[in-house]
């Protein structure tokens, strides 16, 4: 995540995230499921710009980058902003656990797709969150932020400080920082449909034998490439198969492209290619978006 002053406006940088790893470990008494799960940020980014609103009020425009205006976006990326979306909630569970009677005006920038698995909702929530706690001059700890994110979704922890990498543990809320030892060259792929995260989990039918992502995170750690791409692994991916034709074609072209490896990113459909290095990234991402699959970005892991 990264910011900027603009007078008295702060301009945040809401990064996507990828799943390289996701393994299911059970289904909880809460409903939710229990999992491993390793995630980088990448770079591909919505924009918050915030604004304080003495009156107290919350409210948000979104605007599609790259889109003519609002109101002519694509029915497939229609997004509400009204008091259900995530950023508005985020901004009103701040006030509530800190009684501050400030209001924003938020405009958000879109360019992470939705319903693809790469966390846009939660880290514009967790934006919101980092920015208010700033604009508004609250000085909530760390701890608090999470505290307040984790009762929003399971994916808001992750960035709220936006590590580069980190195993997720718990519902996902859990995070463990680890240092990463060279950045990944990628290909990210929406499909042209999406799919909603509880319907995933829901079409999830447990497993025998889970897997540990002890070998991936050696491997990341190391900048192991070859063993990355072997062990690379979500438990999510055969579900989403089944509910969608387009994460197994998507999945099908990029094992036809000089990619090292690809898999799906947490309940899709977003799916990824590994890539040699940032010359081959851009060789498969051209290749893919000739296929006319969906949108295609060439991206770094890192904000
Ligand atoms: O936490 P979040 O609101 O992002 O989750 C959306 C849905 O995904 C949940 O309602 C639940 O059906 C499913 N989910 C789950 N286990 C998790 C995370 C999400 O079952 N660890």
């Amino acid at each position: 995540m990264r910011f900027r002053q603009h007078g008295p406006s702060l301009v945040v940088q809401a990064p996507a995230k990828l799943n390289l790893f996701l393994e299911v470990l059970g289904k909880r008494s809460d409903g939710y499921h229990e999992l491993e799960t390793i995630m980088v940020s990448i770079g591909l980014h919505d924009t918050l710009r915030l604004q304080p609103d003495a009156s107290g009020g919350i409210s948000l425009r979104c605007t599609l980058a790259g889109e003519p205006a609002e109101g002519r976006r694509r029915p497939v990326e229609r997004l509400s902003t009204g008091d259900d979306n995530l950023i508005c909630r985020a901004a009103r569970a701040l006030q509530e656990a800190t009684g501050c009677r400030q209001g924003a005006c938020i405009d958000l920038t879109k360019r992470i797709p939705m319903e693809a698995g790469l966390g846009g909702g939660s880290s514009d929530a967790a934006a919101t969150l980092v920015a208010l706690n700033r604009l508004w001059r609250l000085n909530l700890p760390s701890d608090e932020l999470h505290r307040i994110a984790a009762g929003l979704g399971s994916d808001l922890n992750f960035f709220i400080d936006s590590p580069s990498l980190a195993v997720c543990r718990g519902r996902g809320e859990q995070i463990e920082p680890v240092p990463m030892g060279r950045p990944l060259h990628l290909v990210v792929v929406r499909p042209r449909e999406g799919l909603s995260t509880g319907a995933v989990f829901g079409n999830w039918e447990g497993t025998a034998t889970p897997q540990s992502s002890d070998r991936l995170l050696d491997a990341l750690r190391s900048g192991d490439l070859g063993t990355v791409g072997a062990t690379l692994h979500n438990a999510l991916q055969a579900p989403a198969e089944q509910l969608s034709e387009q994460v197994r074609k998507t999945l099908r072209a990029i094992d036809g492209t000089e990619s090292v490896a690809a898999a799906m990113s947490g309940s899709g459909t977003a799916c990824f290619a590994i890539c040699r290095n940032g010359a081959s990234a851009r060789r498969i991402g051209a290749r893919l978006r000739a296929q006319g699959l969906g949108r295609v970005f060439v991206v770094r892991t890192g904000l």
